[in-house]
């Protein structure tokens, strides 16, 4: 699978740099907790791709945390849609900003990540929020939730038009999709190394999810962001 090492690092350590947030004092100097750990925690499956679960494990046993802890504007925006208290899954969750903001107001967060070190940091910043989100360590294509499990299901910068389907079999009827990601014109101004597929084309998101209806979308193709955003619904 994927994702956006290089992009990401290059994009968020500038936000994390302008936003100056602060170091969480404590994972660095722990060792990484291992995933087994975490299926004792959540009772759930654990990840067998373990390239890509150490690839994420070095860039998150940073002390801070390099996405922030604040969430996606995107999301903090428009989340209202969302029923009250609704289930709600944050795929790629990374360290939690997006789904411990949910979970603060009142969601009931389910989040999966391949890196444990991520997990690690999103239930710290749980904590931190005197909240709490149900936190899986695993490769989320490997994973199974139960048909029609959530309300809502979020996926920020964790482009993967595989999983699509099963979002979309996860998803209640009724229930929102909150999509977001860098474009392929990002790719090309980084000079990111990462693969395409990585990126999202201008409007392709319009089409991930035919038959649902499009409640919002965005791209802002300025330099400095050239992003995609969408939410749509699964219709009743
Ligand atoms: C660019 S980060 C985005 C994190 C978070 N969504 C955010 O916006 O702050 C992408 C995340 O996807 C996770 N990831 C990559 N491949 C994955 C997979 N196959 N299953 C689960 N998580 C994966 C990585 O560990 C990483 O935390």
């Amino acid at each position: 699978m994927q994702l956006f090492f290089n992009l990401s690092i290059t994009i968020f350590f500038g936000l994390v740099a302008k936003l100056g947030h602060a170091n969480i004092g404590t994972v660095a100097t722990r060792q990484p907790v291992g995933a087994e750990r975490f299926e004792f925690l959540t009772g759930k499956v654990i990840s067998s791709n373990s390239d890509l679960k150490s690839h994420w494990d070095k860039a998150y046993s940073k002390q801070e945390f390099i996405y922030g802890k604040k969430p996606a504007k995107f999301l903090a925006t428009n989340f209202h849609v969302i029923p009250s208290k609704g289930r709600v899954l944050d795929v790629g969750m990374g360290e939690g900003r997006n789904g411990v903001f949910l979970a603060s107001k009142g969601f009931d967060v389910v989040g999966i990540d391949i890196s444990s070190i991520a997990v690690k940091k999103a239930e710290i910043l749980a904590k931190e929020n005197q909240t709490k989100i149900t936190a899986i360590v695993a490769d989320v294509n490997e994973y199974h939730f139960p048909p029609k499990s959530f309300d809502a299901i979020l996926s920020f910068y964790y482009v993967d038009r595989k999983l699509l389907n099963k979002l979309v079999g996860w998803l209640k009827p009724g229930g929102y999709i909150f999509y977001e990601g860098f474009l392929i014109e990002h790719k090309h101004q980084i000079k990111s190394p990462e693969p395409d597929e990585y990126f999202l084309k201008k409007h392709e998101v319009l089409n991930f999810f035919p038959k649902f209806k499009i409640l919002k979308y965005s791209e802002d193709t300025s330099p400095q962001s050239y992003t995609s955003s969408i939410i749509v619904k699964k219709s009743l």
